[in-house]
This record gives C-alpha cells, sequence and structure tokens, in this order.
C-alpha cells in the first residue's frame, strides 16, 4: 500500500479553489496519512517532477490559504492525450508517482480535468498500479455533471450580484442614461449570467439576460431593448461570455483556442454593443472578467465551507479505498434549512459533460424565470472574515507568484 497522496489544481480558478485544498492537507494531518505533495501547474507541473511537500503547512497557512483567491499551487489546461497516442507520457506519470510513493492523485478541476483524471484512473486500473484517483469539483461555470453545484460558483454568483446591483444604482443616476451592456463568464452554460437575477432580487438588475443556451437573435434583442429604453430611458444587459447567433458562432471577439480546442472568450459586450450603436443606440460595455472568479473578499461563507468539506471528503473516500470517482454534492433540506450532503461519483459521468441551465428557467425576450432565485441563493449565502493588511485583504503567499 502506498503511503503518501498528491494533489494538484486545473484549470480556470476559483475563489475557493484554494479551500479545497486547505481541505485536503488538513484533513490528511488529522488522519496522519503520509507526506502530502502537491503538484505545481497541475499535471503539466507533476510530468516535470515539479512538486511541493506541503505535510507541514502550518495551521495559520492552511487558515489564509482558505481565504486566498488565484490556484495557490498553480493551474494548467493540458489536455492528456489518449494513451495509444502517447504511452510515454502515462509511463512517466507512473515512474513519477511511484518515486513519491504516491497512493492517491487529487485533480482538483472542470469537466476537462476530469477527463484527465478519468485517463489517469484508466490507465492505472488496467496496468494494476496501486494508485486511487479522485477529482475534486471546482468551476465558477457551475456546469458539471452528477452534483447539484460546484464549488466556486457561489461566490461568482454572488460578486456577480453584487457587481451588477451595483452597476443598475449606478446607471439610474442620470434622467437619460445609456444601454449598459455587460459579460459575465460561462463559455457554454449561463448559469452565472442567470445569477444576475439575485441583483433584481435585491433592488436593482439587469432588465435583459441572454444566454448561451438560446441563440442569440440580434434584431429581436434590439427590439427588446428599445421597448426598456422607451420606459426607462436606460437599458442594463447581462450577456454571457459565450452566447451565439442563431448559426451558432460565438460573438465573442476570437482570441484563438485552448489546448481542449475551446475558442478563448472576450469581448463579447463590446462586440454586442457595437451592434446596438449600429441601430443608434448609445451604449457602454463592460467585461466583469476576472474578479468574478477571484474576488474573495466577496467569497460566500457556504461555498467556502462546501470547498473545503469537498476537500475533506475526497481524503476520507481515498481511506475507504474509492478510485476513478469524482465528489459530488447532493442538497438537502433540514427543517427548511438548506444542508449539503458529499458523495462520490464515477468520472466518467462528468469528464466532458457540460450541465446546462435548464430551458423551463430561459423565458422569451431576455428573462429569467425567478423560480431559479431558490436555487441559487442558498449558495450565496454568508460571509468570511478576512484578515486585512494596509486596509486591503491579507492572503497567502505562496511561492508561485514570486
Ligand atoms: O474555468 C472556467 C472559466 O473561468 C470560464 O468561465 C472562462 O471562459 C474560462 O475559464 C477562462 O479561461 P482562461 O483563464 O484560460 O482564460
Amino acid at each position: 500500500m502506498r503511503k503518501n497522496i498528491l494533489y494538484a489544481q486545473s484549470g480556470g480558478p476559483t475563489a475557493v479553489i484554494n479551500a479545497s485544498a486547505g481541505g485536503v492537507i488538513s484533513e490528511a494531518q488529522k488522519l496522519g496519512i503520509g507526506r502530502v505533495f502537491a503538484g505545481i501547474n497541475g499535471i503539466e507541473g507533476i510530468l516535470n517532477e515539479n512538486l511541493r511537500d506541503v505535510t507541514q503547512l502550518s495551521q495559520e497557512d492552511v487558515r489564509l490559504l482558505q481565504h486566498t483567491p488565484g490556484a495557490a499551487f498553480g493551474s494548467c489546461r493540458y489536455k492528456l492525450a489518449e494513451f495509444d497516442k502517447a504511452p510515454d507520457v502515462y509511463r512517466k506519470i507512473s515512474e513519477i508517482f511511484q518515486k513519491y510513493d504516491i497512493g492517491c492523485f487529487f485533480y482538483n478541476g472542470g469537466n476537462d480535468s476530469m477527463d484527465t483524471c478519468c485517463k489517469i484512473a484508466r490507465y492505472f486500473a488496467e496496468t494494476n498500479t496501486p494508485c486511487q484517483v479522485i477529482g475534486i469539483p471546482k468551476t465558477i461555470d457551475n456546469d458539471l455533471a452528477e452534483t447539484d453545484h460546484c464549488p466556486g460558483f457561489g461566490s461568482a454568483a454572488k460578486y456577480i450580484a453584487t457587481a451588477i446591483h451595483e452597476i443598475a444604482l449606478d446607471t439610474a443616476s442620470y434622467p437619460k442614461g445609456k444601454v449598459t451592456v455587460v459579460e459575465i463568464m460561462g463559455r457554454d452554460a449561463g448559469w452565472l449570467a442567470a445569477s444576475s437575477i439575485v441583483a433584481n432580487h435585491c433592488g436593482a438588475g439587469p432588465d435583459l439576460i441572454y444566454l448561451p443556451e438560446k441563440p442569440f437573435d440580434i434584431d429581436a434583442f434590439a427590439e427588446d431593448v428599445k421597448k426598456v429604453y422607451g420606459k426607462k430611458h436606460r437599458c442594463l444587459v447581462a450577456v454571457a461570455e459565450g452566447i451565439k447567433d442563431e448559426q451558432g458562432n460565438y460573438l465573442t471577439v476570437y482570441q484563438g483556442k485552448d489546448t481542449f480546442n475551446h475558442v478563448q472568450m472576450g469581448g463579447t459586450a463590446y462586440r454586442v454593443a457595437k451592434l446596438l450603436e449600429e441601430r443608434g443606440f448609445k451604449t457602454r460595455a463592460v467585461e466583469l472578467n476576472l474578479p468574478q472568479r477571484c474576488a474573495a473578499h466577496l467569497m460566500s461563507r457556504t461555498d467556502r465551507n462546501e470547498a473545503i468539506k469537498s476537500g475533506k471528503e475526497a481524503v476520507r473516500q481515498f481511506t475507504k479505498g474509492a478510485t476513478n470517482c469524482m465528489i459530488a454534492i447532493k442538497r438537502t433540506y433540514v427543517n427548511g434549512k438548506y444542508r449539503a450532503k458529499y458523495f462520490a461519483v464515477p468520472l466518467e459521468n462528468v469528464a466532458n459533460a457540460v450541465k446546462h441551465v435548464p430551458s423551463r428557467y430561459i423565458l422569451p425576450h431576455g428573462q429569467i424565470s425567478s423560480d431559479l432565485l431558490p436555487y441559487i441563493l442558498p449558495l450565496m449565502e454568508g460571509t468570511v472574515p478576512q484578515r486585512y493588511s494596509n486596509g486591503i485583504p491579507h492572503y497567502f503567499k505562496s511561492d508561485i507568484t514570486d
């Protein structure tokens, strides 16, 4: 039985990905599991034997890590080829795992990362390699299958609802305003853009919301804007970065593709605003961009706690012998109060799958059903007190930032 464990991060960071890292490290310390290694820059760094021993991380550092945005151990977007295309890569992984006596690999990421996890787990099973593989969910996009929601989503939704609420108040200042178009992350799934309805629930929010799940018809959209503007003399629009026209073309300003062949997003709000300018509207484009996934000063306590618990549960599943699985969250209500439960689901059900916003929530004319609120609101609940230095939050300093 191998003794040590290896944890690594992959894909776009979230405000709470390091909370899961903290969960893994603290649970392993509590259970007295061998040594805990962190792979630097995900599987890409592991292949270069770039590992740190974090077994002795102090309680204070674990606490700080759990409040810190970014991927403290570095991330990557690395597509692991199938075994028959790159047998050497798999052999290298095996050699490194053997050298460090790794009994379980924990990979903290989204659907692409679960694809990597799944391939490694399959290879280990076929080669009788004594190493378990467990995925820990993470993505602001909330698009992982088999789990009620993903750690990272609640904090991003909270930031978006807050920012849009504040933008709505700002844009209401003048008697005659502009059409303000706000771009929200989400390439294939519109959970985050849909979360902007929370701002309406709280007092002021977007008039129109568009998700990648439904084709974006620019003429119908311009009509909707005209109606809102006619009534309010301003219009606030939320668009997901991944909206597509009726032919299936992204509106994003094309910025190349990543190794998973995903189009790199950006500039959708500017593009939409420009289309409106051509139709005679005065506009302003706002891209919320990275703060959506790194605004740790506004993290949701529920989200942070669930990220920690997902990490701890992964270690517990390791001790029970689980492999080829990802930790998932089930929502329950006890006396009307929201609660989360943790369990393991097969990796092949999650790898590369995308969970979309169900069409019953997406109404015509840029409207999102308020029936979605009971799903989103509990995930944004609670605040996490930060430690401040010079008036700004004090974060964990990892050597990858040097
Ligand atoms: O991980 C999800 C995500 O944040 C998407 O919402 C976004 O499209 C993408 O990552 C951005 O990726 P990158 O950081 O590689 O530009």
